[in-house]
């Protein structure tokens, strides 16, 4: 019980000191609740503003992808490099490790395969079972001038409103169809319609030239994706264009988890993200590593 009788009368309430007010740092997310800027906080980091999503949720459409055929064994060495996780429910709820401190982005959508049509999605996972995965983010695609343009449109704007009521944003994921230019045009319509239905954040890919007017144009964050396997230098040389032309960071899988060494690559494009590192010394540091590693082995 509280002891009434010890009470004391407040003495600093510092009267001249008027109370600080800090603007949130992330772009376009300044109005949003406490709740919603403490989880975009979780994703990208405060002082860089930036953040190096590493997505392993390939296996929703696509099966057990090269790289990802054990989750447990290729993922789990990657996850302490990584300032995001982004993947399924199965995967969280079978081989992560439910005791990690990184945030969760879940994939939300599904209900195709490569087999068929891609853009035909649905919402996958309802926001309870979000809820009770303690998930950062929500993330579906979006398929701007796909067969099923307007339903991908539909899936998102529920997954945002319902979204918007528990706190949790939504990253929308620009997904680009076999016949779409990968081009300014494209994806200043695509990240842009995104934003303006109230995605918190966008995945984009990264493409020249023009990318940097698509960064101007998107009021909320672009992370980039890093799409098929590169070189670890072209990778690297992607990662470092998009941060320089305005990206807040990658949502990066084949790139890293493809890797010949997946802990130089999450760390070299780490030090592209965080650190401002050019690519090329951004690979040095990837071949340092693998060579460390090599003797260590
Ligand atoms: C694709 O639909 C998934 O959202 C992937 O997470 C995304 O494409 C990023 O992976 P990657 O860097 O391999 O393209």
């Amino acid at each position: 019980m509280a002891d009434k009788d010890d009470l004391k009368e407040g003495k600093n309430f510092h009267t001249h000191v008027p109370q600080t007010n800090k603007p949130f740092f992330l772009k376009g997310a300044g109005s949003l609740d406490w709740g919603m800027q403490n989880r975009l906080s979780q994703i990208f980091n405060p002082i860089t503003g930036r953040t190096v999503m590493l997505a392993f949720d390939h296996g929703y459409f696509q099966g057990p992808t090269t790289g990802i055929e054990r989750i447990d064994i290729s993922i789990a060495p990657l996850i302490p490099y990584a300032d995001v996780l982004m993947c399924t429910r199965g995967a969280l709820r079978t081989v992560i490790p439910s005791d990690t401190k990184k945030p969760i982005v879940l994939r939300c959508s599904g209900g195709q395969s490569i087999l068929k049509e891609l853009s035909n999605e649905t919402i996958a996972v309802d926001i309870e079972d979000t809820l009770r995965l303690n998930a950062s983010a929500m993330a579906a695609q979006v398929y701007i001038g796909a067969e099923y343009e307007h339903k991908s449109i539909s899936n998102i704007v529920k997954l945002i409103d319902t979204g918007l009521r528990y706190g949790i944003p939504t990253l929308a994921v620009t997904g680009v169809g076999a016949e779409m230019d990968r081009d300014l045009r494209y994806f200043s319509l695509a990240t842009r319609m995104c934003a303006e239905i109230g995605a918190h954040y966008i995945k984009s890919y990264y493409f020249e030239p023009g990318f940097e007017k698509v960064v101007a144009a998107c009021p909320v964050p672009i992370v980039i994706a890093g799409g098929k396997k590169l070189s670890e230098i072209d990778a690297l040389e992607m990662a470092y264009k998009a941060i320089d032309q305005g990206a807040a960071g990658v949502d990066m899988g084949r790139n890293i988890f493809q890797s010949d060494h997946p802990i130089a690559m999450i760390q070299a494009v780490n030090a592209v993200v965080h650190k401002n590192e050019g690519f090329k010394q951004a690979f040095q540091l990837y071949e340092e590593i693998r060579a460390r590693s090599a003797t260590i082995n």
